[in-house]
C-alpha cells in the first residue's frame, strides 16, 4: 500500500497480526529484501516493511538529506499507520544507521532493536570522498555501473556462487533506484554522525546479527559492537555476506524468532 507521510508517499508491506516490526532496508536497496522475513514472521507479528525515502515506489528526492530525515519519515508512518504501541526496529546497514538516529530520537517508539550487517562508526574522510565521488558519478550516468558491481561487494562469495538469483534481483532494485535519492542516500551516509558513543546507552533489549563473509561490516567489528551493548546478544549467520536476510532467510527467520519470543 502507499501511505503519505509529510507530503511524501512511501510504499509499504503490512501483513500479520500482533506485536509490530519495522524492517528498515540497507542502500540502495527496497522493503523487497525483507520480502523471506516479512513472509514467515507474519505468522506471529504485524510485519510493516516501508521503503526509505525516495527508494522503490515512493516519490523521488530532492536535496540533502539525513539519517535523522529518514527516521522522522519511519516515525510518521508509524503514525500514518495508527501503531502506538513500542515496535521492534529491525534495520540492516544503513537501515541500522536510520535505526541510531530513531534511538536518539524516537526512543519512546522502541521495544528493542535488531541491528543487522551494519556499524556504529562514522565514515573515514577517504570513505567520505569516495561516496561523494559515487554520487557525482550516478547522477551524471545513473546506476548501472553501480548494479553491475555492488552485487559482487554485497554478497558473500558463497551466495554468488549458489544464489544467482539473489545476486540478479539485488542488481534489478539498484538498477532501478533513482539517481536523485540514491546520491542523497550517499551523502546522508557520508554526513552520519559516529554512533559509538550511543552503544552502552541503549537500554533495550538488541540483536545484532552478521552474515559470517560480511566484507563490509565484518564479524569481528560487528562483535565488538554487540559486546558494546549492555542487553545484546550476537548471531552470526553462516554462508552469508552484508545482506543476510537475503542470503540465508531461514538462519535469520530462525534467529529473528528466538530473539523475539
Ligand atoms: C548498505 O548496505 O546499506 C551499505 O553497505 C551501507 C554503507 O555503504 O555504509
Amino acid at each position: 500500500m502507499n501511505v503519505t507521510v509529510r507530503e511524501l508517499t512511501f510504499s509499504v508491506d503490512i501483513a500479520g497480526q500482533g506485536s509490530p516490526i519495522l524492517f528498515v532496508p540497507g542502500f540502495p536497496l527496497t522493503r523487497r529484501m525483507w520480502q523471506a522475513q516479512t513472509e514467515a514472521l507474519a505468522d506471529s507479528h504485524r510485519v510493516i516493511a516501508p521503503d526509505l525515502r525516495g527508494f522503490g515506489d515512493g516519490s523521488p528526492v530532492a536535496g540533502l538529506l539525513t539519517m535523522d530525515d529518514y527516521a522522522d519519515d519511519l516515525a510518521g508512518l508509524l503514525d500514518a499507520l495508527g501503531v502506538t504501541v513500542p515496535v521492534t526496529l529491525c534495520g540492516l546497514s544503513m537501515g541500522g544507521y536510520v535505526a541510531f538516529a530513531f534511538v536518539r530520537r524516537h526512543r519512546a517508539r522502541l521495544a528493542r532493536l535488531v541491528l543487522c550487517d551494519t556499524k556504529a562508526a562514522a565514515d573515514s574522510s577517504e570513505k567520505q570522498a569516495e561516496r561523494e565521488r559515487t554520487a557525482e558519478d550516478v547522477l551524471k550516468d545513473g546506476t548501472s555501473g553501480l548494479a553491475r558491481g555492488m552485487p559482487r561487494s554485497l554478497l558473500g562469495l558463497r551466495s554468488l556462487a549458489t544464489r544467482p538469483l539473489v545476486a540478479a534481483a539485488v542488481g534489478k532494485m539498484i538498477l532501478a533506484a533513482p539517481r536523485e535519492s540514491v546520491a542523497a542516500a550517499l551523502r546522508a551516509m557520508a554526513a552520519r554522525p559516529d554512533s559509538t558513543d550511543l552503544l552502552p546507552s541503549l537500554d533495550l533489549p538488541t540483536l545484532v546479527l552478521c552474515g559470517e563473509d560480511d566484507a563490509i561490516s565484518p564479524p569481528d567489528e560487528m562483535r565488538s559492537m554487540a559486546s558494546m551493548i549492555p542487553n545484546a546478544s550476537y548471531v552470526e549467520i553462516p554462508a552469508a555476506g552484508h545482506l543476510a536476510p537475503m542470503e540465508n532467510p531461514d538462519a535469520v527467520n530462525a534467529a529473528l524468532r528466538r530473539f523475539l519470543a
